[in-house]
């Protein structure tokens, strides 16, 4: 049996949206816990299959895990294992972000090779690289990464040629435990980043982030377990925003932070939608068909966010004109336009570069979730669309948005899940 997501577009939408907590900060702060020899509480973890998926790893290594409601307690002081299995690497890429922190625990980790995804080949030589530097043996063998840490530098430098999230994760993992001291250059910034820092130094650890792109972290030999509250969810926020920006309506969105997306916010306001932030809570009233979106290019973080690009390609194909959308990050991620495409939408596709020439309205039809924010796109796509719209391949939409439906329901629209 298949689940699906069926959308009657056209409604308004109106009343608040609780925001979950993000999901991209909870992976890696679950993956920190493997370091604490002790018993860590994370709250506003939402309920998401990568979670689940997280939580079954952690299980796998002799964790124990318990969840309440949003609120996660990992009592990670029998660890028994340091590898993880093909079959858990597969349900969720980002397992990867377990590399470092068992390394730091066990001094050894082997896991199998992520491989590519539905947005791309996504290599993690820098993730491999930056280990040797630390003096960590890595061999890559049959699919399989193992590495066995021998010593410690007393003094690693890392610079990255590109700011990955995940390399810059996974450095910071490895490092905090042990001896030495590891410096980051060109390191990412994303507020998962800060946040997961955050939770770090709670546990003991020593790491810095300094205004500009380094980061500096100086090994301690043991942590303690804390209480963290995980950050809301910028993309999630913003495909909320993407919602009413294409359908209409005034809604309010709580438990948000601001200050993470902030930059993205004057694309919503050049589109007609009305804008009312308050840090942390941020209210958009939208009243008939948006302007034509400012171009929009991909990049690092503060600049405009990959994961945002498509719910925002979807606003912008009923905007009146057209917009330039430069997808610098992922090669792979416009798998979004084909099913955009069929709902009636006028996008054309040169490389990294997509021409949205904005229409009168979507037409509703079945349509496939390429990929966790393509599928986003299509439940923006499908309120503001005529008719009836069945999204199907919705394990991806489950990877990151918590109980959509539910969410979008609450404020008027006509969305439900059915079994088929
Ligand atoms: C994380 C986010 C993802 C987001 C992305 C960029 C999580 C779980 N996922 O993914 O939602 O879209 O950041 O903000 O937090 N690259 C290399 N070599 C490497 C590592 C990365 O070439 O060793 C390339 C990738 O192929 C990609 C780019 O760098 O083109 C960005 O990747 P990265 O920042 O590492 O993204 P993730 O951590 O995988």
């Amino acid at each position: 049996m298949e689940e699906t997501i069926v959308i009657k577009g056209g409604n308004r939408l109106e009343g608040e949206i609780e925001l979950q907590g993000s999901k991209n900060s909870s992976l890696p702060i679950l993956a920190a816990t493997v370091l604490v020899d002790g018993i860590s509480v994370i709250e506003n973890c939402p309920e998401l299959t990568d979670v689940s998926a997280a939580v079954k790893i952690l299980e796998h290594l002799g964790c124990k895990v318990f969840r309440q409601g949003t609120t996660l307690t990992v009592d990670s002081r029998f660890i028994d294992g340091c590898s993880i299995p093909d079959s858990l690497m597969r349900e969720m890429r980002s397992s990867i972000v377990f590399l470092g922190s068992i390394l730091g625990r066990t001094g050894q980790a082997r896991l199998s090779s992520p491989g590519g995804c539905e947005i791309g080949l996504r290599p993690i030589d820098l993730h491999i690289s930056s280990l040797r530097l630390m003096g960590v043996s890595v061999d890559i063998s049959r699919g399989h990464i193992s590495c066995t840490r021998k010593s410690y530098n007393s003094d690693t430098v890392i610079s990255l040629s590109f700011p990955s999230v995940g390399a810059t994760e996974n450095i910071i993992l490895a490092s905090v435990l042990g001896e030495g001291r590891t410096v980051i250059h060109n390191a990412a910034r994303e507020p998962e980043i800060r946040d997961l820092a955050d939770f770090l130094c709670k546990c003991g650890c020593k790491v810095e982030l300094t205004a500009q792109d380094t980061v500096i972290i100086e090994a301690v030999q043991k942590i303690h377990g804390t209480r963290h509250r995980v950050i809301p969810d910028r993309i999630v926020a913003l495909t909320y925003l993407s919602c009413v920006g294409a359908a209409g309506g005034d809604v309010l969105i709580k438990n948000t932070d601001t200050d993470d997306y902030r930059t993205v916010l004057p694309f919503f306001e050049g589109a007609g939608c009305e804008i009312t932030d308050k840090k942390e809570s941020i209210r958009i009233k939208m009243n008939g068909r948006p302007k034509a979106l400012r171009d929009i290019r991909t990049m690092p973080y503060p600049g405009f966010p990959t994961d945002a690009q498509a719910p925002l390609m979807a606003l912008s194909c009923v905007a009146r004109g057209s917009g330039v959308i430069v997808e610098n990050i992922f090669e792979g991620r416009f798998k979004h336009v084909g099913e955009l495409v069929r709902m009636g939408a006028k996008i054309r596709l040169e490389g990294r570069i997509a021409l949205v020439e904005g229409v009168d309205s979507l037409y509703g039809t079945r349509v496939e979730c390429p990929d966790l924010r393509g599928g986003g796109a299509l439940v923006v796509a499908g309120l503001a669309a005529k008719g009836i719209t069945e999204v199907c391949n919705i394990s991806h939409i489950d990877r990151g948005y918590e109980k959509i439906e539910e969410c979008l329901r609450g404020v008027g629209a006509d969305i439900v899940r059915v079994n088929k």
